[in-house]
Parts: C-alpha cells; structure tokens; sequence
C-alpha cells in the first residue's frame, strides 16, 4: 500500500494570520512579480504570472485582499500567492511574509497549542496503558471472560492494545491525577465527566476497551464495547482538540501497512479485530457513524479498492448502498460482500473459517453484480408478470453501464436468469442506451451549467447541476455566516463534488465554532486547489438581499439531485462516457 506523507497542519492563531495579512497588503506584495496596470471597477489587472497569457485576465481585489485569474482559475489570498509563486508549502510563505513585514513569527503562541495537544496525547496513551493493564488485574476479570467467549486471543488483545474499564466510578481519574494529570485536562480530553453534584466521574465504566490511533500512531481517543448491563453499545470519545469521529477509522493505523491492496470495511470493533486475528489485516470500521467523505478521503490516500463487509442485516446493507455512494465519488473501486448465513463477519469466520471469508472477498460482487443481484431478489422469476418487471429493471441498469463489453458480459447473465435469448436483452438493451443518450445530449445543450467546471482537471464536477448549487451554498455562507446557525445546512455527503464538500467541511467547522473567515484563513486547511477553486466560486454573482431564501433553493436544488442520482438518473456521467466514446 501507498505511504502517502501525511499533512500536518501547522496551527497559526487567527489573530496572527489576520496581522500578517494586513502587513502585506495584497497590491504590494503581488506587484513584486506583477505589473499591475490599468484598475477596471474595484479590481487591478495584469497579465498571469501562472499562465502565459496575451491580454490581462489576472485581477487583484484591494478590498477583498484576493487575487484571481479568469484565464487559469488561479486564485487565492496573499499567502496562497506566495505559496504559488515561490512555490512554498503554507508555513513557509508564512514565515516568508513575516519576515517581509518584520514581525516576528507567534511561537508561543503556536507552543501553547501543540503543548497542549502533545499533552493530551501523552493522557490518552497513558490511559491506554492503564486500561490494558487493567486487562490482567483481577479488575479485568469480565473484559477477560468476554474476550474469551468471543474468541479474541491474548496476543490479538495485544496487537490493538485493548483494555479494561474497571467497573468503578473513577479508578481511572485516580490513576491519572497520580501521573500528574489534573480533572481539567481529564475533562477535556473526555475521559471524565461532570456528574450532576458537580464531581466528576470515569467516562468509561465496565466495558472492553479499543484505544482509537491514528496513522502517525497517536492515541487520539477510545470506544468502549459495553460488558453488561444497560446503556449503548458503544461508546466513543466525544469530539476533543484531537479526537474527531467522522474523519477517523478504528484500526488504520494497522490496515495501512496491509499488502491486501484493499481495505475491508466492516461495521464494528469486535468484527474489525476478528477479521485481523483471522489474517484479514486489513480491515478498518467507522466510528459509529455511517460512513463520511472524510473517512473516505483518507481510505483512498492508502488504496484504490475497498471491500464492505457490513452486517448482513438491513440496516447493514441499507449503509452499505450509501457508503458505495461516497466511496465510487472518489473513484476507489467498490465491492460488496455477500455472507449468507451470518450476521456479521466475525460470526461468518466463526462458523465457516477464514477460508471461506477469503472464497468470499475473491468472488465478492462487483457493483454491477450487486445492483442486479437488489433486482432479482425483489421478483419471484417463476411468475412471467414478474419476470418481465425483473428484465425492465435490470435493462435500465445495463443501458447505463458505460462499457460496451461490461453491457454485453451482464445482459447474457439476465437472460440467462430469465430464461430468455441474450441476444434479443441486447437489442431491447441497446435501443434504450440509443433512447438515454439521445435525451442526455438534448439536456446537456439547453444547460447553461457546462461553464461552470473548474479550470483543474482534478476538480471536474460529475454532475454539474448539483455543484453549482453546492457552490452556492458555500457562497452564502461564506459571505452571510449567520446561516450557518441553520439547522437543515445538508450533510458534506449529500454534496457531489468531494472537493467541494471538503470546503464545505472546513468552512462549516470554523464558522460554528465562530471563528472568521478569509481565504487567507481557509487556506491554512486546505489544498491550493481548493482556495482556488473557493475564491472562483466567490467571483460569481450572489443574490444577498433574501439570502434565507436563496439558500432554501440551492438546499433544494441539491435534495433533488440526489435524488435522481439515487434512483440511477445519472445521464451526465453517460454523457460524459458517451463523449469518450466518440473520441
Ligand atoms: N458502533 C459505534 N461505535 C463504534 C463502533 C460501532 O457506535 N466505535 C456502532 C455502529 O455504528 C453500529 C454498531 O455499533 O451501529 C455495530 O455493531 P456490531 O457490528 O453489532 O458491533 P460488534 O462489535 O460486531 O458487536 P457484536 O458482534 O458483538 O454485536
Ligand atoms: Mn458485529
């Protein structure tokens, strides 16, 4: 597996950031490598120093502090310009600026901050350590007897580094406040709670503990698996300084160093650990939330195929269509795993062995096989009337599937399962792609949205339609941030474009956690691209009079996007396969 170089970002304060900006005023600083000449409304032009370029398209805002070009999409604050044309990463131009301005660069303050996480760390691994050795302490004894009834073996227990939570109100507050750590720095890191009287107890109270750890081996939080009693299943972390669950996998950090060449997606701890002490190394899950773009995001920095191995119950396969969703948006290849005659993986190894899990992952289904495998369990194809819905569905399905041999491979299999001739499935198969291409292509001329893609290849939209609504709904927040106090703001997930989910992400994180934002700001966290790509969208017109309203539309506009492309509807990505085609 690929061993991507992980971005740390460096924590600059706002205030600094601000400081630094309004030192280096964007119109000084970019008439350094620009001849800025003639002014055209509020902005300044000049010719690109990105693209070679005839006539002016490059503008610089003295208001806004930003630059963009019209001409390559280029665009971003004054440290992003920096970054671009001294080609430095964001610190650097940082320190860059400051040093152009004379200010001296904020460590302390950027001390203060990583001290504290560095800190936190050191809580979180040493309450690791005092939950594992919990595990062989006569406080252990249930977590023991748990582990034993479901098979988990010593050296596995090691492996994940998994504990005991003493049945016992605050053993572990008392453990740590001997190490040194004070209730405060217990609070924030979620490891206790305030009780109603004001004291404070053990977050984690009887349950068989998995230390979360991130790819650089930090422990960054904890899920507690319930022994006894009520209470929910899981329990994990809350949102700390380090810990964050939806862009976090349990077991990365070990899935990463597999040679599988995929990663095993499953649903709960217990399967995830199962399926590594069975050789499935592997396999990562969620933590407790159905899976996010984040998540997918950092699967597809390690590699390009993912297996889900969700419960076999309809909750299970219910998140396992979305997840296909989310993943496919980021073109890692997708299949499904089928376990008849068991919940779950680890009740499938249970009963049938690792061999036959591995049978399993090598015939798993392809996506086409999975959506026509959905079909046919809905009919009963011994019943002509049904059979003949079963063939309309599955034609719908194979008229969309963008390559010819894939279309010829899947209509000789239904019609085999229908009993009928294949070559009479392709005709009817092929008439309807003629019929679906022919309507695509008429949309696609009376749209308007063709110029909306982004100048960076890697960014091209797949559905144009829903990003220029998703576009705005960035737009808006950004530029009226009260909104973001709405609570019907759509999912990151229901976006199509993952890039502009990601902006979406960051944007929204700051502005609930009130903070400001500014390219400059964003900037910090995201890509060059993505400021690029922010700052562009910025550019076009916004209505701001009724911006309530405005963002009803694009909500909407992005509902029903997502709708049609649940039910299949997706006839731009036909279009655009059709247009290959034609090359
Ligand atoms: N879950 C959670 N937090 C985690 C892991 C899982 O809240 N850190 C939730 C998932 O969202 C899912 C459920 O727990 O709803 C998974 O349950 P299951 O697969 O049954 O968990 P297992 O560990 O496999 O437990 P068991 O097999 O004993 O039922
Ligand atoms: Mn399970």
């Amino acid at each position: 597996m690929l061993h991507p170089e992980e971005v740390i970002k460096t924590a600059f304060p706002d205030t600094f950031i601000n400081e630094l900006v309004a030192r280096n005023d964007i119109v000084d600083v970019v008439s350094g490598y620009v001849r800025l000449g003639k002014r055209s409304g509020a902005n300044l032009f000049g010719l690109c120093p990105f693209h070679s370029e005839k006539t002016p398209s490059f503008s610089v805002s003295p208001d806004k502090q930003i630059y963009h070009c019209f001409g390559c999409g280029k665009g971003g604050g004054v440290i992003n310009f920096i970054m671009e044309i001294e080609n430095l990463s964001f610190p650097e131009a940082v320190a860059f600026l400051a040093r152009r301005a004379n200010m001296p660069l904020p460590e302390q303050e950027n001390d203060r901050e990583s001290k504290k996480r560095a800190r936190m760390l050191a809580l979180n691994r040493e309450a690791a350590r005092f939950f594992y050795e919990q595990l062989s302490s006569p406080a252990g004894e249930k977590a023991r007897a748990y582990m034993a009834g479901r098979g988990i073996s010593k050296a596995t227990a090691t492996n994940f580094g998994l504990g005991a939570a003493p049945d016992e109100w605050s053993s572990l507050e008392q453990a740590m406040r001997e190490k040194g750590y004070t209730d405060y720095e217990l609070f924030d890191a979620g490891l206790i709670k305030k009780g109603r009287n004001g004291g404070y107890y053990d977050t984690f109270r009887n349950r068989l503990m998995f230390p979360v750890i991130d790819v650089r081996g930090n422990v960054i939080g904890f899920s507690g698996r319930i022994l006894s009693g009520d209470g929910p299943k899981y329990l994990n972390s809350p949102e700390t300084l380090v810990f964050n669950k939806g862009s976090n996998l349990f077991a990365l950090n070990l899935a990463k160093k597999s040679k599988n060449g995929y990663i095993l997606l499953s649903e709960g701890n217990i399967d995830v650990v199962s399926l590594h002490q069975a050789g499935f190394d592997s396999a990562v899950a969620s933590l407790g939330t159905s899976l996010t773009s984040e998540q997918a995001r950092l699967i597809s920095r390690y590699t390009n195929q993912v297996i889900i191995a969700y419960d076999n119950d309809g909750a299970g396969q219910k998140a396992a269509q979305r997840a296909i969703g989310i993943l496919e948006k980021l073109d890692l290849k997708v299949k499904v795993l089928q376990m008849s005659g068991a919940k779950d993986p680890d009740e499938f190894i249970k009963l049938k062995g690792p061999e036959a899990f591995q049978m399993l992952i090598e015939g798993s289904e392809n996506q086409v096989e999975y959506r026509l495998g959905q079909i046919a369990r809905k009919y009963d194809l011994g019943v002509d009337a049904q059979k003949v819905d079963y063939l309309r569905e599955s034609e719908e399905l194979l008229a969309r599937l963008p390559n010819a041999a894939e279309r010829e491979v899947y209509c000789r299999r239904v019609a085999a399962d229908a009993g009928i001739s294949a070559d009479v499935l392709i005709g009817e198969v092929k008439a309807r792609r003629r019929r679906l291409l022919k309507r695509t292509e008429a949309a696609s001329r009376s749209s308007p949205e063709k110029q909306t893609q982004p100048a960076e290849r890697q960014y091209r939209y797949s559905d144009p339609a829903s990003a220029v609504a998703e576009e705005g709904v960035i737009r808006l927040l950004y530029l009226d941030p009260a909104l973001i106090r709405r609570g019907d703001l759509p999912a990151a997930e229901a976006f199509s474009s993952p890039t502009l989910a990601h902006i979406y992400t960051v944007l929204c994180r700051r502005l609930k956690a009130g903070q400001a934002v500014s390219a400059d700001l964003l900037g910090a966290e995201l890509e060059q691209g993505e400021v690029a790509l922010l700052v562009d969208l910025l550019q076009k017109p916004e209505t701001l009079s009724n911006s309530a309203r405005a963002l009803d539309d694009y909500i909407n506009r992005i509902r029903q996007r997502r709708r049609a492309a649940a039910e299949g509807d997706d006839l731009l990505g036909i279009l655009q396969e059709r247009r290959k085609e034609l090359k």
